[in-house]
């Protein structure tokens, strides 16, 4: 091993831990430990990897002197205890969404960040999607001018993804914070802070789950632009998280699935008639994990700053929080965002 690799740990062991073990292998980084507290995945991958190191403790890693940094990749409830034992070691952390359950669990979490003077990082990884990354791009060169109105959908079928041992299914992990963070981090990122929001729920479709599994939402986001969020857990339909971006000059649609992203741009001079639909070529990659290693590597290599700081993660927290409370109380809801 060349001395000045990161030595990197990746704790959980499913088919995202995978992806994520992969990353850092495309990286050019160390694989360094995994863990998984199931036998049968912990087993496969050391061997698919030929890693030396595999427990089912995390905590048995933790004080390893030559490992800099942990991926955690384990149920969210997990986040928080995790992310505080690493950080706390002097290690720096990639932690997958959503950071925590609760604003005040990721403030607990930034703060420990910063009496460790380590990095935290949130896996927020539709900020790597490349037909969004493109989207971004176009909107932040003003390609469609001003933003109106921006919307995305995350919807999803959980009928059979549970988690192991059926994690996912739990009152204190609604589908708005636990999937939807995806589509609200993506407008979030795309238009800012949300101010507001205004939501309902309903539960039709996972009827044994103790959550709602449906969930339309409104905000107000800033500059006057307004947004639109939908979450459904239990949709029949593949996964999508097809997104709409109207500015003042044109249109943006496009999803994490499709090869191509479709812009409308008015025709200049003559604002009755517009071009015809493009349809621009991306590539598919809905989980760009290695994106997110690669940048989250390169952070800790001093490159470039951390794309997604513990203040965005807990951020997309905030809005996704104040959205199951609104649709809890049938009233709109000031967002409260996190502090240090
Ligand atoms: N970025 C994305 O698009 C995306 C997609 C799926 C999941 N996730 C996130 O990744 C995390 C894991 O989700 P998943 O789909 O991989 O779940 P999963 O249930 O498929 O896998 C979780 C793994 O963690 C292991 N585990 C549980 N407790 C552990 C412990 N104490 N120590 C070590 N390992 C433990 C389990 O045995 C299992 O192998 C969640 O936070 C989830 O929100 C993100």
């Amino acid at each position: 091993m060349c001395e000045n690799k990161l030595n990197i740990a990746v704790i959980g062991c499913s088919t995202m831990g995978k992806l994520h073990m992969q990353g850092v292998i495309n990286k050019g980084a160390n694989l360094y430990a995994i863990c998984d507290t199931a036998e049968e995945p912990l087993e496969a991958l050391k061997k698919e990897f030929n890693v030396s190191l595999a427990v089912k403790d995390y905590r048995e890693l933790v004080n390893l002197p030559e490992l800099n940094a942990a991926v955690i990749v384990t149920p969210d409830k997990l986040h928080l205890e995790m992310t505080e034992a690493f950080l706390r070691a002097g290690k720096d952390v990639l932690c997958e969404k959503p950071m925590a359950l609760t604003v005040e669990e990721c403030e607990y979490m930034m703060r420990v960040e910063q009496e460790t003077g380590k990095k935290l990082m949130i896996g927020q990884v539709c900020r790597c999607t490349p037909a969004f990354v493109m989207a971004k791009e176009m909107i932040d060169a003003g390609r469609i001018g001003d933003l109106i109105f921006v919307e995305s959908e995350y919807a999803h079928n959980y009928t059979r993804a549970r988690g192991a041992d059926d994690w996912r299914v739990d009152p204190d992990r609604h589908g708005v914070i636990g999937g939807g963070c995806h589509a609200i981090d993506l407008l979030r990122w795309i238009a800012g802070d949300p101010t507001e929001v205004y939501a309902h729920a309903n539960h039709k479709s996972l009827l044994d789950w103790p959550v709602d599994d449906t969930t339309i939402a409104i905000y107000k986001f800033p500059n006057d632009v307004m947004g639109k969020v939908f979450v459904s857990i239990g949709c029949k339909r593949n996964y999508t998280m097809r997104s709409v971006f109207y500015g003042t000059k044109g249109t943006i649609i496009c999803d994490n699935t499709s090869p191509t992203i479709t812009l409308f741009e008015e025709v200049e001079g003559d604002h009755k008639s517009y071009t015809k639909p493009q349809e621009l070529p991306v590539e598919v990659n809905n989980h760009n994990i290695t994106a997110e290693i690669d940048a989250f590597v390169s952070a800790l290599q001093g490159e470039i700053d951390l794309p997604v700081t513990s203040m965005e993660g807990a951020s997309t927290v905030a809005v996704c929080c104040a959205t199951v409370e609104s649709a809890k109380v049938h009233q709109p809801v000031r967002i409260r965002y996190p502090e240090l």
